[in-house]
């Protein structure tokens, strides 16, 4: 049976995805005021399928769209360590402000699932005052972190948006997935994460190749498996909140050697210049799955060096169509 899906934030990197995926057997609809994504050929060829609004999720939401959505996926948000670190009232007006409309509108919807983009943000304090074990399951205790911090706005900001969903749910009888996404990357995911700024630098020739936290551990999840499971999740039939982590756990990897792992799949070797990691960035971050595996028998499909090669692929395409358009 096609569902009615809307996804906000939805001309974004994970929204896309998403979308594209599920627009082959249901009618999806997609909201962006497009601050951060962007109208590309990705975009143009997804517009024949979906249907795009374009609205400011800082207002509240459109009086004149249809009230008739099966699943709602609230993907809208400033996201990035950039915008945290540097514009972290923006960042917890827009996810604050976002969160809110929608929930106040959502609320009036009859029977629809909300699923909720958090982030493996959320733990940051909890890892800084030494309360979270690695792997980190969803039921640590949370901790703020360090306000004084700009970078911290984000992580607040997603620490608040569960909280608001929780407490909308509660009240409203509605069924309601929170993800917190783990290091997710592929292609079109933008310039300021690790992966893609890895492959800009090499594309443009640097040499020493310096790489800030070498000595940090992560675990990266290629879009496709990340999408999979948040659509597994949000079709379950449970009434209640699932607050679930999402990310793949299979391929833990040195900073520094998955920068190795991008100079050959680049086909490049710069002398690696090690700097150290800019504060409130964990040493280690590795999610624990379990939950996700019991409620869906999730097992990620695309391994690090396959994600890493097609992820390339793409910005190698961008970089060229750039060169084109001058
Ligand atoms: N990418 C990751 O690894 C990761 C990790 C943890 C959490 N998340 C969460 O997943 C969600 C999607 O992340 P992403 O990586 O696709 O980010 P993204 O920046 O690519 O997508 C977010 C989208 O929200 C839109 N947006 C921002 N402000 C808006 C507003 N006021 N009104 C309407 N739209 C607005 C942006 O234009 C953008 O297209 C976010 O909520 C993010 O916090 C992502």
């Amino acid at each position: 049976m096609p569902k009615k899906i809307l996804i906000t934030g939805g001309a974004g990197f994970i929204g896309l995805h998403l979308a594209r995926r599920l627009a082959a057997e249901h009618d999806v609809t997609l909201l962006d005021d497009f601050s951060r994504g962007r109208v590309d050929p990705d975009l143009e060829e997804l517009r024949r399928s979906v249907t795009v609004i374009t609205h400011d999720l800082t207002l509240p939401m459109p009086q004149d769209l249809p009230r008739d959505f099966d699943e709602v996926y609230h993907f809208a948000a400033v996201v990035g360590v950039q915008y945290s670190n540097e514009e972290p009232e923006r960042v917890l007006r827009t996810n604050l402000l976002t969160t809110i409309h929608l929930l106040d509108w959502f609320s009036g919807l009859d029977g629809a699932t909300l699923c909720f983009a958090s982030s493996s943000e959320a733990y940051a304090g909890s890892v800084e005052a030494g309360q979270a074990p690695i792997p980190t399951p969803e039921g640590v205790p949370l901790v703020v972190a360090d306000p004084t911090v700009p970078r911290s706005s984000y992580g607040f900001s997603k620490i608040a948006g569960e909280v608001l969903c929780r407490n909308y749910a509660a009240a409203h009888g509605f069924p309601l997935r929170m993800v917190r996404f783990h290091n997710v990357y592929g292609p079109r995911m933008g310039y300021e994460h690790v992966i893609p700024q890895f492959i800009e630098r090499l594309l443009a020739e640097k040499d020493p190749f310096e790489v800030f936290g070498a000595d940090q551990r992560r675990a990266f999840c290629y879009v496709t498996d990340a999408v999979e499971a948040v659509i597994a999740l949000t079709a379950l039939p449970d009434r209640e909140t699932l607050l679930v982590n999402v990310g793949n756990d299979e391929e833990e990897i040195l900073i520094e050697d998955l920068a190795k792992k991008v100079f050959a799949v680049v086909g490049r070797n710069p002398a690696l210049a090690a700097h150290p990691a800019p504060p409130l960035s964990p040493v280690r971050r590795l999610p624990d799955l379990t939950l996700l595996r019991e409620l869906t028998g999730h097992r990620p499909k695309v391994g690090l060096e396959e994600g890493l090669s097609l992820t390339y692929a793409w910005y190698l395409g961008a970089a060229a169509e750039r060169i084109q358009a001058g």
